[in-house]
């Protein structure tokens, strides 16, 4: 995400972002014939962006603001070395693997990962909507071509190589893959504001359309299930984006700036309700499912509120960064960069880089989501059906 890059001197604009997590067969039937009460979920497969992205991008391949992820101080609480994480360690999805006993999630694009426990397909820089609406409408600075279409590509590729294809001869090579598997849906559409920023498309376009890409994503991954080819390989979701009126550039910049740095966390409440309604329309259409909305924005909200007791010091300067004053960042001394360096105490610090969180507050997130209020239906509620029917 590089949002916050453009709205100096308040270098920590985030957009907060919903995460999802669909168990697609029934949780408490499905627990019956598994025969590890501590592992109530065979596979994790994972979507996003850099919050999820747990390798598949690197140094040479990721946004532009932050090319040094391959390189230390990346990683350096947890794995020790660099695992092309933006974070000094573990990211949610990782505390997350770890609740439910499941290895950490490999990058869906390392070849010799061992994926039988599930894959990662987010990607950092990677937007919602299509990459081709961004090319069309000239918003083409720092940004990496995936989107949602891609890691659901990449899904179509794992599938097929598991025998799940496009028939309905074969439901039982699918259910391999979907049986006792959780889906989870890390922030994503945080991009697709940033990189609209500045431009002339109107902030309610990019919303329309990146909720439109989520939701059709999780309707493809639904009937996906069912044994049938996840959807979306030959068109785009968002194929039929409108070619957004060009008004004068400079003035409204300025204006859309002033704006939408004020607007930020409105912004992503907004995004949020408009996503949760369409949630409770999908639950309807795919009653076998439980779909679990985390809500990233307000557990982010709330440890912020209550830093102390989390052990953060600092709520805003960065750790890993370079200049120091209120938020030492410098956009072109990022982290992991020759110049950069690293705080002593990461876990006293909410921002690692400038955009991405320290392990400290991905791990105090993910205890929000698994052991706090934050999930609806809770996860813990979850985990303990799925036990007692087992
Ligand atoms: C994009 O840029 C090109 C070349 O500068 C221009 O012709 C075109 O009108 C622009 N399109 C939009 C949607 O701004
Ligand atoms: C949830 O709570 C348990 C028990 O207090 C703790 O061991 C675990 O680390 C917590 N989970 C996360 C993700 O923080």
């Amino acid at each position: 995400m590089v949002i916050s890059l453009l709205c100096s001197p308040r270098i920590t604009l985030m957009i907060k972002l919903t995460i999802i997590l669909l168990i697609l067969s029934s949780p408490i039937s499905a627990y019956a014939t598994t025969n590890h009460p501590h592992h109530p979920f065979k596979s994790v497969y994972a979507f996003g962006d850099s919050y999820t992205d747990t390798g598949n991008t690197r140094s040479n391949t990721g946004p532009s603001g932050f090319m040094f992820v391959s390189n230390l101080p990346y990683g350096a609480t947890f794995f020790h070395h660099p695992t092309n994480r933006y974070s000094d360690g573990r990211l949610v999805i990782d505390f997350v693997a770890q609740v439910l006993s499941l290895p950490f999630l490999p990058p869906y694009l390392d070849p010799k990962a061992d994926k039988s426990s599930g894959v990662n397909f987010a990607v950092a820089g990677s937007t919602a909507i299509v990459h081709s609406f961004f090319v069309k409408n000239n918003m083409t600075i720092n940004i990496t071509p995936q989107s949602l279409q891609t890691q659901l590509s990449w899904f179509n590729k794992f599938l097929e190589g598991k025998g799940c294809k496009d028939s309905y001869a074969t439901p039982r090579e699918c259910e391999a893959v979907f049986h006792d598997a959780l889906i989870w849906v890390g922030e994503i559409g945080a991009n697709d504001y940033a990189y609209s920023f500045g431009s002339s498309v109107p902030t309610k376009t990019i919303q329309k359309l990146a909720i439109n890409s989520v939701t059709a994503f999780l309707q493809c991954v639904g009937i996906a299930e069912k044994g049938r080819k996840v959807c979306g390989r030959s068109r785009p979701t968002t194929n039929r984006v409108p070619n957004v009126v060009h008004v004068s550039r400079s003035s409204y910049r300025r204006q859309r700036q002033r704006r939408v740095c004020r607007s930020a966390n409105k912004q992503s409440d907004t995004h949020n309700t408009i996503l949760k309604a369409k949630l409770n329309l999908f639950r309807k259409q795919f009653p076998q499912s439980v779909i679990v909305y985390a809500d990233y924005y307000n557990a982010y909200l709330t440890v912020i509120k209550n830093a102390k007791k989390y052990g953060f010091k600092e709520l805003y300067k960065v750790c890993c960064g370079y200049g120091g004053g209120t938020y030492n960042f410098n956009y072109f001394n990022a982290c992991g960069s020759p110049s950069a360096t690293s705080c002593a105490n990461p876990s006293q610090y909410i921002n690692w880089d400038g955009v991405h969180l320290t392990e400290a507050m991905y791990k105090a997130m993910a205890d929000a989501f698994v052991n706090g209020t934050y999930s609806q239906p809770p996860f813990r509620s979850l985990l303990s059906k799925k036990h007692s029917s087992g």
